[in-house]
């Protein structure tokens, strides 16, 4: 398909996925607002229709909750087709919510939006938009420095794999082991009925999931006891690196709005992450891993999630050039970069969700990183497999890197919003 009929293509699944202010990441098989998802929703319209680009994000801030808490799903209607729904949730709040939240692309996003309009000369139209968003993310960044990072290292600490948005990584196995699952007792999954088990996390991870949803619902879901109490509690290098780079982008708009107090307040929570996120870093496998807040212990783990430090705007030699090494061993290991896990690792599988196959919004994150600290040629790898990807195969939830082929659910909103945003556009 030639890219314009590509571009057409995505946007009729931006259209196709819209219920009105927020858009689902695929009718079926998710049929609500997810939160990272709409973050990059809101690039994919951006290239369109920039008032529904603004209005994706003004949607999901409608969703926080009092203090800050911005939930990974929001039930605007409910639908059968998915569980746990917002009963099993009871979070008693409305609109109605998950009570965890989701890597926090949005100020990442929200900075994206403003610097386009600017380059449109339509920042007079947006400005009043920007400043009534720019609080509420403000908010939520708050509250991951007051409720997930209690040593105070800069980093996110995570108490549910689906946190993550990398929900069956190999990194959450060996926290995930003191879960009770005793008490989980019978349900139906319905993510199974839509797509192939064999791509789909297992039974026993899914026992954990429900069990940890139990456990902040029987806590009321106080954020901050969860986070001292859950049996499971990982700083997540993926959610850390994110955080990074979206503090220093919402950075540049309280610089923009001449928010002096909120600036000084973002510089002092990035100069924490600077001195403390080292502690992510395995000098064993000399890359960046997860840390289970309970053992001490680094997963060990090479995810695409490891790649993710040029994107946080860390700058290290050694570990740079470590980094850097491994992406090219994996480069020449696999037709399509970046795999969710190491394929040199004996747990790699190529279309079980995170534990091998691509996705495209990682790729985005690593590749926008790379070209930043001027891993040029590597970057346009990036770019050119996930193009490739697209185009070969259609707008998938994820893909298989060793022969490109579709994994999940097909028009998936995130990778049509890829495309638009970065993978179809001309270098
Ligand atoms: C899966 C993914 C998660 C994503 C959601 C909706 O749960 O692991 O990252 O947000 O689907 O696309």
């Amino acid at each position: 398909m030639a890219d314009d009929n590509l571009d057409r293509a995505a946007r009729n699944i931006l259209h196709a996925n819209d219920r009105g202010g927020y858009t689902v990441p695929n009718g079926r098989v998710y049929p609500f607002q997810w939160n990272w998802d709409s973050a990059f929703v809101a690039m994919g319209f951006d290239r369109f229709d920039r008032n529904r680009s603004w209005t994706e994000l003004e949607t999901l801030f409608r969703g926080q909750w009092e203090d800050g808490f911005l939930p990974h799903i929001i039930f605007w209607q409910d639908d059968e087709g998915y569980f746990p729904g917002p009963a099993v949730w009871a979070t008693g709040t409305a609109p109605a919510t998950s009570g965890i939240t989701q890597p926090p692309v949005a100020a990442t996003s929200l900075r994206r939006l403003w610097e386009s309009a600017v380059d449109a000369g339509e920042a007079g139209a947006y400005r009043a938009r920007l400043e009534a968003l720019f609080p509420k993310v403000l908010r939520w960044h708050r509250w991951f420095r007051d409720n997930r990072d209690p040593d105070e290292r800069g980093v996110a600490v995570v108490v549910h794999p689906w946190e993550t948005g990398r929900d069956n990584a190999p990194e959450w196995d060996a926290p995930g082991e003191p879960i009770d699952t005793s008490q989980v007792g019978d349900y139906v999954r319905r993510d199974t009925s839509h797509l192939d088990a064999k791509m789909r996390p297992t039974k026993l991870e899914y026992d954990r999931y429900l069990a940890l949803v139990q456990f902040g619902r029987d806590l009321g879901w106080d954020h901050a006891r969860i986070g001292r109490e859950s049996p499971f509690r990982v700083a997540d290098v993926g959610m850390s690196m994110i955080l990074l780079r979206a503090n220093r982008d919402l950075l540049a708009l309280a610089e923009e709005l001449g928010r002096t107090e909120d600036a000084d307040e973002l510089r002092a929570s990035i100069a924490r992450a600077e001195a403390g996120i080292g502690w992510l870093w395995d000098e064993t496998r000399q890359t960046w891993c997860s840390r289970d807040l309970v053992t001490g212990r680094s997963s060990g783990f090479i995810t695409n999630a490891s790649f993710l430090s040029f994107y946080a705007g860390l700058r290290d030699q050694a570990r740079d050039q470590a980094t850097i090494a491994h992406i090219e061993r994996i480069g020449a290991a696999v037709r399509y970069l970046m795999p969710s896990l190491d394929p040199e690792d004996p747990g790699f599988q190529m279309i079980r969700y995170w534990r091998g196959p691509v996705w495209a919004v990682v790729n985005l994150m690593i590749a926008t990183g790379l070209s930043e600290a001027g891993h040029e040629t590597l970057a346009h790898r990036l770019r050119d497999d996930t193009r490739t990807l697209i185009a070969r195969n259609g707008f998938y939830e994820a893909f298989n890197p060793i022969d490109g082929t579709g994994s999940g659910g097909d028009d998936f909103s995130w990778t049509a919003a890829v495309w638009l945003a970065w993978a179809g556009r001309d270098a």
